[in-house]
């Protein structure tokens, strides 16, 4: 007999959603929401009002329905609301007209022509570049401002942040001395991002207005570097106008940059967390595979991506996901960190396993938008890491892991600092290791 006077468990109530707390750890509260409201009405910190979409099934379908528009002229609320739903400052910039931002046939069309500069050969010629700047970044990390032997660093500022700002420069053909500037103007971007506007306005105009000037210049003397690939690319006669190739490099800096920085930063952060799983991974590098390699940095980005949010979508027309009528006009989020845990996709979802080989992730986005930088993404992330864990053998988190800071942004999840300490190569060499080469990238 059933025990009548026992009590049903209460149900748990909803999460509190954009909380420091939930920024710290949001993995219990898209837990809640996969199973009690999948496809979940709230109000953002913006004010704006959206739906979520959280299980990975309605998020795979929700990315490649067409009936959502990336173009804001669809939402609901109006001019104002609109201001508040795109990457700051692209607005007044007159940078809106990248892929991120447009359906097709615009898309298809600015995509094709893209994708002829931004091809898998260019990225894997890159390669050597690539590690040649981690491996400057790394010696970087082991000295100070006056060139003495240092045994700690903050992983971000150090090392993830510079990494993809100077291997896109370079990738664009921004030449050396003028990409400082880029990581001042992008420093702006990350630090300011889902704050006070003003300076980063000013940082992605600065940005706009030296693209078009560098557009200008190299159509004058093309040269091998992707601008004047942008340049060169052509679709039936058509190549991209000077505001379009501006908007293309810009998009392909701000897409590019962030996501990287947050997947090595979220990557070693988590890896640091999980020491049987590190191990695993240094001793597979040391004996040099490549395949446990690879399948970490997808599993690190399943299991903390830096892109948590896809970007904006609006339904053209009253539409259904997972059950859930959406109104037309309303901006929906596919929740890309949810998704991925969903235990109706993965087994084990909160376990990092990083031989996982059923990982067919939607981190990189899925559809028609799906993550145009995955090739140059994983080659960063994977020289990166291999170099860090080879070089760096005892890395390890030099702070309690809950004095760690999450950046509280919509979209992106990541760090604001990854104090980290080590033994430095030169004092691994006097006692037998291997000894510090070069300097800066
Ligand atoms: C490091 C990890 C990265 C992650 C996790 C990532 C993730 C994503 C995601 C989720 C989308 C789709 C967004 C949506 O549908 O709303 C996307 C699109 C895009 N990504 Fe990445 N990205 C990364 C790196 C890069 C890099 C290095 C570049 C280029 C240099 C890049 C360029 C782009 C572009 C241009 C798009 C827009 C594609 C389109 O709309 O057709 N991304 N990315």
């Amino acid at each position: 007999m059933p025990d009548e006077t026992a009590a049903t468990p209460a149900p748990t109530p909803a999460p509190t959603l954009f909380t420091w707390e939930f920024a710290a750890d949001p993995y219990p509260a898209y837990a809640w929401l996969r199973e009690h409201s999948p496809v979940h009405r709230t109000t953002l910190p913006s004010g704006v009002d959206a739906w979520l979409v959280t299980r990975y099934a309605d998020a795979r379908e929700a990315l490649a329905d067409g009936r959502l528009s990336k173009n804001r002229g669809h939402h609901s609320e109006g001019a104002n609301a609109k201001n508040k739903v795109g990457i700051p400052g692209e607005r007044g910039a007159d940078l809106m007209t990248h892929l991120l931002n447009i359906d097709p046939p615009d898309h298809t069309r600015l995509r094709r022509l893209v994708s002829k500069a931004f091809t898998p050969r260019r990225i894997a010629e890159f390669a050597p570049r690539v590690q040649e700047l981690t491996d400057g970044l790394i010696d970087g990390l082991q000295k100070d401002a006056t060139g003495a032997v240092k045994s700690e660093a903050d992983l971000i500022h150090e090392f993830a942040f510079p990494l993809p700002i100077y291997a896109i420069c370079d990738l664009l053909g921004v030449p050396a001395e003028d990409q400082d500037d880029f990581r001042d103007w992008a420093g702006m971007m990350i630090r300011h991002g889902g704050g006070p506007r003003g300076g980063v306005a000013r940082s992605v105009k600065k940005m706009r207005a030296y693209l078009l000037e560098l557009i200008h210049r190299k159509r004058a003397d093309l040269g091998d570097d992707l601008i004047s690939g942008l340049i060169r690319a052509s679709d039936h006669g058509e190549h991209l106008s000077e505001n379009e190739a501006a908007a293309m490099a810009f998009i392909l800096l701000f897409a590019g940059f962030e996501t990287t920085v947050n997947l090595i930063g979220n990557g070693v952060h988590t890896l640091l967390r999980h020491p049987e799983q590190r191990a695993l991974l240094q001793e597979s590098i040391a004996r040099g595979e490549t395949g446990l390699l690879e399948t970490a940095v997808e599993e690190l980005l399943r299991y903390d991506g830096p892109v948590e949010l896809a970007t904006w979508r609006f339904a053209t027309r009253s539409l259904t996901i997972g059950g859930q009528v959406i109104g037309a006009g309303d901006p929906v989020l596919v929740v890309l960190a949810a998704a991925d845990r969903d235990p109706d996709r993965f087994d084990g979802p909160d376990t990092l396993d990083l031989a996982r080989r059923d990982n067919q992730h939607v981190g990189y986005g899925h559809g028609i938008h799906y993550c145009l930088g995955a090739p140059l993404a994983r080659l960063e992330a994977q020289s990166a890491l291999a170099t860090l864990l080879t070089r760096l053998p005892d890395l390890r988190l030099a702070a309690e892991p809950d004095d760690l800071r999450w950046r509280g942004g919509l979209i992106m999840r990541g760090l604001r600092t990854l104090p980290v300490g080590f033994t430095p190569e030169a004092q691994a060499d006097a006692s037998g290791g291997s000894g510090m080469r070069g300097s800066r990238p």
